[in-house]
């Protein structure tokens, strides 16, 4: 050891961070975190915020007799504790397969949606390079983007889906993205299902001009009822990865997602997945396995599929209730053009006279609710407010949704509230 002993002055956090910390640990997150609050929350706040599944649509019962039918199997639960490969565990991964309806070897299980986007930026992008990104999107994902200093470029996506004359004039005139980020069924924060000819022509761009359509489907399976959804981007190309996760069915806690890969991702995904955390945990891998009905197992509580039929239907009365006390309760009227499914409504709010962005700062610091500004979800950070909200209402009851529903038209309604 050295004689000369670092100044104890400089082991305060500042100067060891300002020392020690690399260029990515040390940089600022750039999402735009969905304005961020600076009021902490008032006590008994009921925030339109959300996000998750409802704890009354969660499959506890099935999760419950998961885990204890592989605890209890001394086999099971040791193979459970082991090491296991990058693509995960065989029986799963079989059932995604057959679902998917491609080769195992193309699934990798993932810790969800968004290790899965990490994994395929990883794989694909280098500085510099340019991806498309729905404006508005998911903005989560710059989190993850802004290590890979790309370029971004906007697709605009409205009620009726993507503008895809612009992508094409874009294309045309040599811009060469490597990526296309897409959310294709129930959008976060839209709500657009983009429509099957929308998608058959997108994949037709990727593959004359050459760029992986990244297809994030957190929210499939997720339609209310009576909806019908096009099939997500065909998995015969070589240009589409899919992105899944149990997250927003069996809860986001468990961190269980997966991958479809072109086949010429499959090595070089594995193998960053396999020199980063190897594999997702087994134990809930084999949890999950049990629940769904995978390899001999009997699926619990109906499967997958009767889950998220349960929370489906539960989710599009919530919507509908929240929609329409919004609806009478501000003057002018509150609309959401895309109530198909998912755990958003992206609520616009049609009197241009009510500043969003006060109404929001009244609700959380007075009135004791939350909503996210639509803002928050475009590409150009600016304070025009499009006169939207994303509301999260999965997480609440009838009642407690009533009492967000009063307490955001009575932030909206108030006169500070006023342009
Ligand atoms: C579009 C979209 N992708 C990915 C995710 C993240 O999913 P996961 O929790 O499985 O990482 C979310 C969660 O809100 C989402 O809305």
């Amino acid at each position: 050891m050295s004689t000369t002993a670092l100044d104890p002055a400089l082991l305060t956090p500042e100067s060891l961070s300002a020392g020690l910390l690399s260029r990515l640990g040390a940089r600022e997150d750039l999402s735009r975190g969905f304005g961020r609050s600076t009021a902490a929350a008032l006590p008994g706040a009921v925030p339109l915020l959300g996000g998750a599944p409802s704890a009354d649509a969660l499959p506890l019962e099935a999760l419950h007799r998961a885990a204890a039918d592989l605890t209890g199997d001394p086999a099971a639960l040791v193979g459970a504790l082991q090491y296991s490969t990058p693509g995960g565990v065989a029986p799963l991964r079989e059932w995604v397969a057959r679902r998917e309806g491609v080769d195992a070897s193309r699934v990798l299980l993932t810790n969800g949606a968004f290790h899965g986007l990490s994994l395929l930026f990883d794989a694909l992008l280098d500085r510099g390079d340019r991806i498309v990104v729905e404006d508005p999107t998911y903005p989560l994902i710059f989190r993850d983007l802004q290590h890979h200093e790309v370029e971004v470029l906007p697709l605009p996506l409205t009620a009726e889906g993507l503008d895809l004359d612009s992508l094409e004039d874009r294309l045309e005139a040599g811009a060469r993205p490597k990526l296309l980020y897409t959310v294709p069924d129930f959008h976060n924060p839209t709500g657009v299902v983009t429509p099957a000819f929308q998608r058959e022509r997108l994949l037709a761009l990727a593959e004359h001009y050459g760029f992986v359509i990244v297809s994030d489907n957190a929210y499939a399976g997720l339609a209310f009822p009576g909806v019908q959804v096009p099939e997500d981007y065909s998995t015969q190309s070589e240009l589409v990865a899919r992105v899944r996760t149990f997250s927003k069915i069996l809860g986001p806690g468990l961190r269980l997602g997966y991958l479809v890969l072109p086949s010429w991702l499959v090595g070089p995904v594995t193998r960053l997945r396999a020199n980063q955390d190897q594999h997702s945990s087994v134990l809930v891998q084999e949890t999950v396995a049990r629940v769904v009905g995978a390899g001999d197992h009997a699926p619990l509580d109906g499967g997958l599929d009767a889950i998220a039929d349960r929370a489906r239907t539960l989710y599009a009365r919530r919507a509908d209730l929240l929609l329409r006390l919004l609806d009478e309760g501000v003057p002018g009227g509150v609309r959401a053009a895309q109530r198909t499914g998912g755990i958003f409504l992206w609520a616009q709010v049609l009197d241009e006279g009510i500043d969003l962005a006060a109404a929001q700062r009244l609700a959380r610091e007075r009135f004791g609710t939350d909503a996210v500004l639509g803002r928050y979800f475009f590409l150009a950070d600016s304070e025009e407010d499009h006169g939207r909200l994303r509301l999260g209402f999965s997480h609440l009851d009838e009642e407690a949704l009533a009492v967000g529903a009063e307490r955001l038209i009575a932030a909206l309604t108030a006169p500070e509230a006023r342009r």
